[in-house]
């Protein structure tokens, strides 16, 4: 009797180091990680935002893009800033279908990691400047401010591949999107949430124009989208013009963080199809949320933030590195 109860208690302090001690086990990315070393990270981050948004209203919408195009490529490690090396066998993710004349921020990236490098040098890694610099991109815009999770390294190698096929194409239909989104752990909450960053920013008519003139070899536009706006649209993407004139992903409030990206969907005014795929029925009740909610919406969209920011991080010193330059990997 006595005995049992002593194994019974046991096994029950077993499970319960096992409980306390997994965690403690396994490294996680914390707030406080700079605590010591680069207290003032944030503030640095924020005021050289603050500066380049000066130069261009549309920097912070790049930079958050960044981050994104980022943690969807092997985990948030950075790989996306390294450049081209062939000693180093290094094949840009820059010039990935997704990213290729597209992706912008760079210049703002390096100036972020020279004044974090001239007060903590060779602390800060630059996947962790991508997220401190989306946050801030975020709240500088209006949207909520959070704490950022802190501790990835960056990565030695980049893929190029992975980045043709991980990063969603804005032709996709909810289906594929939720594919893609379930591959790096994001549900279609996640999806939703996320998909709100195109409440800021720009898109090429490249990426639109199928739906402005002859969808899907219909002869017509895409009955998905707004008259008003395909007219407009239809102005700044001319058949057989530049495919690099720029539309405002939300024609409400195009530098403002707010939740009219959602109510935009609900008057067919989502620019991207991969946008306006999000009324349909699974997804609806969420865009209806957060179109009526814009709290619910800035909640969720920093709980999905952190969950992206999540994704395979280096962590721990013998994971990756710090590197001097984000364009290049030590020692190159
Ligand atoms: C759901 C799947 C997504 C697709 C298919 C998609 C696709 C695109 C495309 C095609 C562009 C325009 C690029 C160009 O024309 O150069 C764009 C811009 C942008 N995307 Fe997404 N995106 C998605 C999700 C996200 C997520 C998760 C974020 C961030 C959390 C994000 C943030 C942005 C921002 C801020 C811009 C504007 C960038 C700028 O003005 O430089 N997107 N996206
Ligand atoms: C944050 O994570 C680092 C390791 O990645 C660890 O050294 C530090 O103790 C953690 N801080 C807290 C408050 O958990
Ligand atoms: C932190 O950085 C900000 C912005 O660069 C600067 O204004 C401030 O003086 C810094 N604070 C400390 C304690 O270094
Ligand atoms: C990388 O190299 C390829 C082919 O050598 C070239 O086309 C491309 O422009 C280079 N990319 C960058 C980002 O320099
Ligand atoms: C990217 O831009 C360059 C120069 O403007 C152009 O030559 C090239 O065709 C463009 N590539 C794509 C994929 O649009
Ligand atoms: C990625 O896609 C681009 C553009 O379609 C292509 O030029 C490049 O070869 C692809 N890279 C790899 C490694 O598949
Ligand atoms: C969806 O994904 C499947 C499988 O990868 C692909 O064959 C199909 O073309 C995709 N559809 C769209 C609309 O992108
Ligand atoms: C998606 O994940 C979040 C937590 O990350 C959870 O709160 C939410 O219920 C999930 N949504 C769906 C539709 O599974
Ligand atoms: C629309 O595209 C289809 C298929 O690509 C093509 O056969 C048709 O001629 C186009 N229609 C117009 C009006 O351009
Ligand atoms: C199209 O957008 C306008 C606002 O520009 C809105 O008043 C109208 O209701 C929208 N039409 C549809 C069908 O949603
Ligand atoms: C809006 O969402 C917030 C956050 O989830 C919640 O606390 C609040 O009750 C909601 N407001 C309404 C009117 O439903
Ligand atoms: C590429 O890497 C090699 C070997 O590490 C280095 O010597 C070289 O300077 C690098 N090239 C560039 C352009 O960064």
């Amino acid at each position: 009797m006595f005995s049992s109860s002593s194994s019974y208690t046991s096994f029950f302090v077993i499970l319960l180091a096992a409980f306390c001690l997994f965690p403690l086990a396994r490294a996680q990315l914390n707030s406080t990680f700079y605590s010591l070393t680069c207290p003032n990270v944030s503030a640095i981050v924020n005021t050289v935002m603050q500066q380049a948004l000066q130069a261009d209203p549309r920097i912070g919408a790049s930079l958050i893009r960044l981050h994104f195009h980022d943690c969807f490529v092997q985990g948030c490690d950075g790989s996306i800033l390294l450049d081209n090396n062939s000693t180093r066998s290094i094949q840009s993710e820059k010039d990935a279908a997704p990213n290729t004349n597209s992706t912008r921020g760079f210049d703002v990236v390096d100036n972020i990691k020279t004044a974090v490098e001239s007060s903590c040098p060779g602390v800060v890694s630059c996947a962790d400047i991508l997220a401190l610099a989306a946050e801030s991109a975020v709240s500088l815009a209006g949207g909520p401010s959070w704490n950022v999770l802190l501790g990835r390294r960056d990565s030695t190698s980049a893929n190029q591949a992975l980045a043709n096929t991980s990063i969603p194409a804005p032709f996709e239909n909810l289906n594929n999107l939720t594919t893609k989104f379930n591959a790096m752990g994001l549900n279609v909450t996640d999806l939703v949430a996320l998909s709100g960053a195109h409440t800021f920013g720009r898109a090429q008519c490249r990426v639109f124009i199928n739906r402005l003139y002859n969808f899907s070899g219909t002869g017509s536009p895409d009955p998905t989208l707004n008259a008003t706006d395909l007219a407009a649209l239809r102005q700044i993407c001319p058949q057989g013009g530049s495919g690099s004139a720029v539309a405002n992903l939300d024609p409400t409030t195009q530098d403002t963080f707010d939740a009219n990206y959602f109510s935009n969907l609900q008057m067919n005014r989502g620019l991207l199809q991969s946008d306006q795929e999000l009324i349909s029925a699974p997804t609806a009740p969420i865009v209806g949320l957060f179109s009526s909610n814009q709290s619910a919406f800035f909640e969720k969209f920093v709980e999905s933030m952190i969950k992206m920011g999540n994704i395979g991080p280096l962590i721990g010193l013998n994971n990756g590195e710090i590197r001097a330059n984000c364009r290049r990997v030590n020692g190159s």
